[in-house]
């Protein structure tokens, strides 16, 4: 069936669906399987040498990925994709297999922590240079272009202030650099946001999140042309950062109700934001849909929503954040996002505590800012989870 004409939900459901012949299986099977038989020596030979479609090994290959692969390619409206083991192994064989030794990279300095530890710190190791701007002026990027530049680098909207960056103008100047603009769309989703559709050469996602949507997957993706998809797949397979039968099937079932879960996601977010912007223990509120966020327009040209994912600062110290934590009842205490349950940390006393205050400050993440993945409970609920939390500060 031709699906790519079909609307997101349509396409969510339909697209790259393989209709398993051998028992009439109305969901595709888990092809739970490490290898795949040939029927003779000679069809062996010619799968290995690419003459005959077919599957070898599921390091290689597995008809749970290569569904799951078509299916977030229709949804992100790029040629081809690629399934990964996590996010960090979508991003790590983007930049490996299109950096070389000499080349320059160009990235947002507000980027998920493993990110910019693995561009910072392991990047330079294989002879390739580094550049940190904050790409929310793109000024910055502008001047920070070199001859040898070969990747723009972003997230957006970006942790912790929730930082919006043009798409569109960010792709427009690496394309006159001769370089290629990546985006990392975890936040965003492809419901909300398509970034190959505003000129980015290649979309990674952490599909732990918002596509796998239930909290019980860890894997990842990248979308793009059939050229670089082409160009990157063999460093995907010979680094192995493949994906698991069950894990791809488990994302393809998580992404059928994609787009209905991000509706409630972001209208969760902003009835959330508004409370929270009026509440008086709130000192602040990150959020791309207030009207005070400073790329609020912005987001409204390159989006379709605003999202599920909330930062905000407390009228208090670094004790009122861990109050928090420490009072919220229905809301789960835990890193990660994206999933149908409302997920709070508080960076200063968790993730970023090893880090020196100073430091830590200086990046962006005060004492009592508090990151907040606004699920698909009723709303009723929420709020007065966070207004029984909020009353114990
Ligand atoms: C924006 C973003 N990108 C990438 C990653 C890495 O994804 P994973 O944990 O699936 O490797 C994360 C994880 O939190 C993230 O938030």
């Amino acid at each position: 069936m031709d699906t790519k004409g079909f609307k997101f939900n349509s396409k969510a459901i339909h697209a790259g669906h393989i209709h398993d012949k051998s028992a009439g299986s109305h969901v595709t099977p888990i092809y739970q399987t490490s290898t795949f038989c040939f029927d003779n020596a000679e069809q062996g030979g010619k799968r290995f040498a690419g003459k005959e479609e077919g599957y070898i090994y599921t390091r290689l290959g597995n008809p749970n990925t290569t569904e799951l692969a078509e299916k977030v390619a229709q949804l992100e409206n790029g040629e081809c994709g690629l399934i990964t083991s996590s996010g960090m192994s979508a991003i790590s064989t983007v930049l490996i297999g299109v950096l070389k030794k000499g080349d320059h990279i160009l990235a947002s300095d507000t980027l998920y922590g493993c990110t910019y530890t693995f561009i910072s710190e392991m990047l330079p190791q294989y002879g390739i240079e580094v550049t940190f701007v904050d790409a929310e002026d793109l000024q910055n990027v502008q001047d920070n272009i070199k001859t040898n530049t070969k990747i723009i680098y972003i997230e957006t909207p970006a942790n912790p202030t929730m930082k919006v960056i043009d798409i569109k103008k960010s792709a427009e100047i690496a394309h006159r650099a001769g370089a290629l603009l990546v985006v990392d769309n975890t936040f965003m989703t492809p419901y909300l946001q398509r970034p190959l559709e505003l000129g980015a050469d290649l979309v990674v996602h952490s599909a732990t999140k918002y596509i796998g949507g239930h909290g019980d997957v860890v894997a990842g993706i990248i979308v793009g042309s059939r050229k670089l998809i082409t160009m990157i797949e063999p460093y995907l397979k010979n680094f192995g950062g493949t994906t698991s039968p069950f894990d791809a099937w488990l994302l393809m079932r998580g992404l059928k109700t994609l787009g209905i879960r991000m509706k409630t996601h972001c209208e969760n977010a902003l009835i959330v934001a508004e409370y929270l912007d009026k509440h008086p223990k709130i000192k602040k509120v990150y959020y791309p849909g207030l009207k005070s966020h400073p790329q609020y327009d912005l987001s409204q040209t390159q989006a379709d929503g605003f999202g599920g994912m909330i930062s905000f600062e407390l009228n208090g110290t670094i004790e009122s954040g861990i109050t928090l934590m420490n009072s919220v009842q229905m809301i789960t205490l835990a890193v990660s996002l994206g999933s149908v349950d409302s997920l709070i940390q508080h960076p200063a006393s968790m993730t970023h505590a090893g880090i020196p205050r100073e430091e830590r400050i200086k990046s962006g993440i005060g004492d009592s800012l508090v990151r907040l993945s606004v699920g698909i409970e009723n709303i009723e609920d929420i709020l007065a989870d966070l207004s029984q939390a909020l009353d114990k500060i």
